[in-house]
């Protein structure tokens, strides 16, 4: 069953709700929605998939949890008889930061013309950006109670960014945009809590396989995986740093100001602190250091003072097993034959990423920090940055996976599970069996 909602202020829905003829069609709030994730083998993009359109036709995204806003190629193969473009000077412009009116870059067939709101939709996996104009149309998706999915809910005017066909270039296959979950108010998850007034919260669980999904929720826990282990209940918070600087409406790739930063303090290797440059893990007033959170970054990058540092420690603390050869893009490989295994992945140093007080830290095990590049030899999965990147430090997928992770917007704190390997279950463990 499908229940239609609109983009409207909440005295329009209140209305909606109360009139009989339109009674059947949004009797159903849902306080939850839900949404499979994939991992791509190969680009190592995690991907979504939203329905969109009308008719609907799934839409394959890839999931940028700092991005905007969604994205779209509206160039080719974008046929919908409810898209519409959002005019210039309108509040939906305003609302999603757009940059003043003029050209119509890729949806000239669908109806864009000099009196529509242009924004510039950016690839964040390629470091490009474009100019395109803002849309609206249909978004539909499944409702859930935190156990299954539940029946499916449509936003009817979903704003959007349409961008030209070559923006997709670096995406994954079969890919036609991209799904910013970032702090803005017209990002994925914002729309859906307004759309729905739901709490502004969002989680992402990222599966370690490519063969088993993922999940990411909107909205407020339970967040159940099997075998019935609520994970909302064991989260750990930190507060959210936002960066100061915004180039949201600027030719600009990416927008620091949506993404999601934490204040990580020190980084412990085995318990001993490593000795880093302090000035770069916080963020100066040009918006540069600190350490934030992207799911568009496969691996853990570290600006090259940091990572030596980090590098030289683990390197020390596993003196006992023969190194091998690195393998790029990694500086610290061994072999795996003289490493264990434990129920959290391969016997290793543990790393601590110290937050807001020496209690609070996110460990990452050996599941999360070691890739396995061949038969017998693991990788510590940390990048170089280079000497002067914007972020000192980006947590990058890998060491996200299997931990859940939720985002509270209206209190501005990360919830975080560390490895769910611990409680006996993964992101793969979501019951996707709808119970409508
Ligand atoms: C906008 O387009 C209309 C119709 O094509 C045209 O008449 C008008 O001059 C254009 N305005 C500007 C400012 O370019
Ligand atoms: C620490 O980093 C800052 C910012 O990059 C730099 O100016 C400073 O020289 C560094 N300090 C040391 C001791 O390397
Ligand atoms: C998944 O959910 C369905 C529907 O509620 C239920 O019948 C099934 O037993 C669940 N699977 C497991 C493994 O619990």
């Amino acid at each position: 069953m499908t229940s239609t909602f609109h983009f409207l202020p909440l005295c329009t829905l209140l209305f909606l709700i109360i009139s009989p003829s339109s009674l059947a069609q949004t009797s159903f709030l849902p306080k939850d929605l839900v949404l499979p994730i994939s991992k791509d083998a190969s680009s190592l993009q995690y991907i979504a998939q939203l329905n969109q359109r009308t008719p609907l036709v799934p839409i394959k995204l890839t999931l940028d949890l700092g991005g905007q806003f969604l994205w779209v190629d509206c160039e080719q193969h974008y046929a919908s008889s409810t898209y519409k473009p959002i005019r210039c000077h309108s509040a939906q412009c305003s609302l999603a930061n757009g940059n003043g009116c003029g050209e119509c870059y890729s949806s000239p067939k669908l109806g864009c013309n000099n009196n529509t709101c242009s924004q510039f939709p950016d690839n964040t996996v390629t470091h490009t950006a474009t100019g395109g104009e803002l849309a609206q149309d249909v978004v539909s998706i499944q409702s859930t109670n935190g156990l299954n999915p539940g029946r499916v809910v449509s936003v009817s005017s979903f704003i959007f960014t349409c961008g030209p066909t070559f923006l997709l270039k670096g995406l994954a296959s079969g890919v036609k945009g991209m799904a910013g979950l970032g702090r803005t108010r017209i990002s994925v998850p914002s729309q859906f809590s307004t759309a729905f007034s739901f709490h502004r919260k969002f989680a992402i669980c990222l599966s370690s396989s490519t063969s088993f999904d993922g999940v990411m929720f909107f909205g407020d826990g339970p967040y159940v995986l099997l075998p019935n282990n609520d994970v909302s209940k064991s989260l750990i918070y930190t507060p959210l740093i936002k960066n100061p600087v915004s180039t949201a409406s600027a030719y600009t790739q990416g927008d620091p100001s949506a993404e999601y930063f934490i204040g990580v303090k020190s980084i412990n290797i085995n318990g001993k602190v490593v000795p880093l440059n302090q000035t770069l893990l916080s963020i100066d007033h040009k918006g540069f250091g600190g350490t934030k959170i992207s799911t568009v970054n496969p691996y853990t990058i570290m600006e090259t003072s940091i990572y030596n540092a980090v590098l030289k420690a683990f390197i020390k603390a596993l003196a006992n097993v023969p190194r091998a050869a690195s393998v790029a893009p990694f500086g610290a490989c061994f072999s795996s034959k003289n490493i264990g295994s434990t129920r959290v992945g391969p016997a290793v140093p543990q790393i601590d990423f110290v937050l807001q007080s020496e209690s609070v830290f996110w460990t990452v095990f050996g599941s999360n920090s070691m890739v396995q590049v061949s038969n017998d030899v693991l990788c510590l999965g940390f990048v170089d940055g280079g000497s002067k990147p914007r972020t000192s430090i980006v947590i990058g997928g890998y060491q996200i996976e299997d931990n859940l992770l939720q985002f509270d917007l209206a209190t501005s704190r990360l919830g975080f599970s560390s490895s769910l390997l611990f409680q006996r279950t993964t992101c793969a463990n979501f019951n996707f069996t709808t119970n409508a």
